[in-house]
């Protein structure tokens, strides 16, 4: 099953306007490499003028909001963004997980509202590094998907990434065999939901201390089909590699 190659920088709590130059050139390089998608989730105040930028990377969000308006203070919706510019956006980050309290439920709302408004949705799960060593990780975060999962997911709007905790921002990675596995896992996992079809043709992402070193031979494995990257999206220098590798 051949799916296109989704690599997505995600530059976190990171980029003034001053770093636009960076996204415009992560533009420029998108261009070059027309056979991956190629896109940046930017902070929410540098969407709008990222999105302004010509080039062919598309611009995300990192979160939003699981209602499209109201009284919740400090939240931007799913609308709001995609009128700011983004087509894509991140649920389900560990970062926001972990310190925001926010639950399998809350991403799913989230996930089903930005589609509704005409988004992308990239949903991230992942394990602890307790978890992993317990010997739980594909039960968690198997688990942790499916209840994840927004009805009427399908793969035309919406990819997952694998982001095992204990390797984002540590250089550390799992073996290239614990990531097919659980990638592999996790495709099962989306066909006993979804169906085989959907389950073929939706990406899954491998995220976590992804850079030019190791993007090759993370990206090549047969369920792996991109990359979430952190750190080594902040710039154009740092990211083409895990672009040309993928
Ligand atoms: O969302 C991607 C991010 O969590 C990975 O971060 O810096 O380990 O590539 P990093």
């Amino acid at each position: 099953m051949s799916r296109r190659k989704l690599v997505v920088g995600n530059w976190k709590m990171n980029g003034m306007r001053a770093h636009l130059d960076e996204v415009e050139a992560i533009g420029k390089l998108a261009a070059q490499h027309p056979a991956v998608e190629v896109g940046l989730c930017l902070p929410a105040t540098l969407i709008m003028a990222g999105s302004q930028l010509k080039g062919a990377a598309f611009i995300g969000a990192q979160n939003c909001h699981m209602e499209l308006s109201g009284a919740y203070t400090g939240s931007l919706s799913a609308e709001m963004l995609i009128e700011a510019g983004a087509t894509w956006v991140i649920t389900g980050h560990s970062e926001r997980r972990e310190t925001r309290g926010e639950t399998n439920a809350d991403v799913a709302a989230k996930s089903v509202a930005a589609h509704a408004a005409g988004m992308k949705v990239i949903l991230c799960v992942g394990e602890t590094l307790a978890v992993r060593d317990a010997g739980d990780a594909d039960e968690v975060v198997t688990a942790q998907l499916l209840a994840s999962l927004p009805e009427g997911a399908s793969a035309d709007w919406l990819a997952v990434a694998y982001e095992p905790i204990w390797a984002i921002g540590t250089g550390r990675i799992p073996t290239l065999e614990a990531i097919q596995s659980m990638h592999a896992t996790l495709r099962a996992a989306l066909a006993s939901r979804i169906g085989q079809e959907q389950a073929d043709a939706m990406r899954i992402l491998y995220g976590g201390s992804m850079n030019g070193d190791n993007a090759a031979e993370i990206i090549a494995l047969p369920d792996v089909d991109g990359g979430l990257v952190g750190g080594a999206s902040l710039s154009a220098a740092k990211f083409e590699p895990v672009i040309a590798a993928a």
